[in-house]
């Protein structure tokens, strides 16, 4: 499955050696030699060393920005490589110009389907896991009999989407619910199992929601295959907060955007489809070129008109940041400061109810808590407003930290909602 392009041997780890070495330019200028050569084997230089990646953004200074469920900052590599493909069009637009962009789009492909243990013939580029979403939905031809199976947490794009088409071309959708505090896993798979019947053709579902940070369990898209049915997971919320392989996860498609938790270029997403189904799927959207593409050509699902083509190598950058940093490094640290929000949540606010599970197997970096009697619109205002902290109101009040925060900031958090929170 694997493809030509392949990371170099920093990418799963990050080596002992030059504890305090200047890392003012590191990710700055990703070359392939530029490893990131920390020590981090105490918590002291483990911090450290985060300190070193925030630096690689632009922040606003004073800002606590938890809200990467919804929208993240670019590292400078990555602003600074969409600012230069800007430029680079506006200096010259010509045919022969642009042409260059084309090989930079399957460089990336390339390094995204390695980033995903897949084929680069099964990644292709899109807007937002939106339009990812809706390429799937509005693409499979479904029809009277036919079943969905949806998870009730979906984001609104994979659940009212298969109502409207549902409505149109006459399949039956089915949502599902799980259990407020699931205890195990199969406490979430359970009512997808008695869910399924002869009929169901596909099952659809968030890998971590949105509105509650729960994570599902990947086994459910082994349990459908065996059972003969498709399963797509929308990854909005896991790629680049999780460790990904999307082989071993073994869906049928995988959906997200690149300027979430993956911290690459506003507008941009992906789309895996595996490879028997591509010639399956209808076009959501037929541009000039369409017909260039084989129907086995997952590019033919991309055919968008005239796109912003400066994004593609600061995208590529990203992947790049990522593979620098680690897959796993990345997950690790996402997972740690969720840990320490909901500890503290707990510990300070005995009343407020953890809307997210505790454990790290049913969650991911998605942090929600209700606060009794509390207006939650409110308090995220008052948050941002008064104390320059930046979550959202979903689901109660929702934190996503990632790797640009700090367990200082986490504290900060909690006095701020102790000022509020009476
Ligand atoms: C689970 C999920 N799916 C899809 C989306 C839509 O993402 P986008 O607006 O980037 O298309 C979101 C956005 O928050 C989401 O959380």
């Amino acid at each position: 499955m694997k493809n030509s392009y392949q990371p170099t041997s920093r990418r799963r780890f990050l080596k002992k050696t030059l504890a305090g070495a200047s890392l003012s330019a590191l990710p700055v200028s990703l070359s392939a030699e530029n490893a990131l050569l920390l020590s981090i084997d105490s918590v002291e230089e483990g911090e450290a060393y985060w300190r070193q990646i925030r630096q690689q953004f632009g922040l606003r200074p004073n800002l606590i920005l938890m809200n990467a469920a919804n929208l993240c900052p670019s590292p400078r590599a990555v602003s600074e490589a969409v600012y230069a493909g800007t430029q680079d069009l506006d200096y010259d637009a010509s045919f022969h110009n642009r042409k260059k962009f084309g090989e930079l789009r399957t460089e990336l492909r390339s390094k995204l389907a390695n980033y995903l243990n897949v084929s680069i013939e099964e990644i292709t580029l899109t807007r937002n896991t939106s339009e990812s979403n809706n390429t799937i939905v509005q693409g499979l031809p479904l029809k009277e009999g036919d079943e969905v199976v949806l998870w009730e947490q979906n984001h609104p794009t994979n659940l009212l989407v298969w109502q409207v088409q549902a409505r149109r071309t006459g399949f039956t959708v089915k949502v599902v619910s799980t259990p407020e505090n699931p205890a195990s896993p199969q406490e979430l798979i359970d009512p997808f199992l008695q869910a399924f019947t002869p009929r169901t053709r596909l099952l659809s579902f968030s890998h971590i929601s949105n509105t509650t940070g729960v994570a599902m369990p990947d086994e459910l898209c082994k349990i459908a295959r065996e059972k003969g049915i498709l399963s797509m997971v929308d990854g909005a919320q896991s790629f680049g907060s999780r460790e990904l392989d999307l082989s071993a996860i073994g869906c049928d498609f995988y959906t997200s955007s690149a300027h979430k938790w993956f911290l690459g270029p506003r507008e941009m997403g992906i789309l895996y489809v595996r490879q028997p189904l591509i010639s399956e799927l209808w076009p959501h959207l037929v541009a000039a070129g369409y017909e260039k593409h084989a129907s086995d050509d997952i590019e033919r699902l991309s055919s968008l008109g005239q796109q912003d083509i400066a994004k593609i190598p600061a995208f590529s950058k990203a992947v790049e940041f990522h593979e620098a940093i680690g897959q796993k490094q990345i997950a690790q640290r996402i997972s740690s400061l969720a840990s320490q929000l909901k500890e503290q949540i707990q510990s300070h606010f005995p009343q407020a109810t953890l809307v997210t599970p505790v454990t790290k197997e049913m969650s991911g970096g998605v942090v929600i808590a209700q606060f009794p009697e509390q207006n939650h619109v409110q308090l995220f205002n008052q948050l941002y407003e008064q104390h320059h902290i930046a979550c959202a109101p979903t689901g109660g009040l929702r934190f996503s930290p990632t790797i640009y925060n700090t367990p200082e900031e986490v504290t900060k958090v909690m006095d701020a909602l102790t000022t509020l929170v009476s």
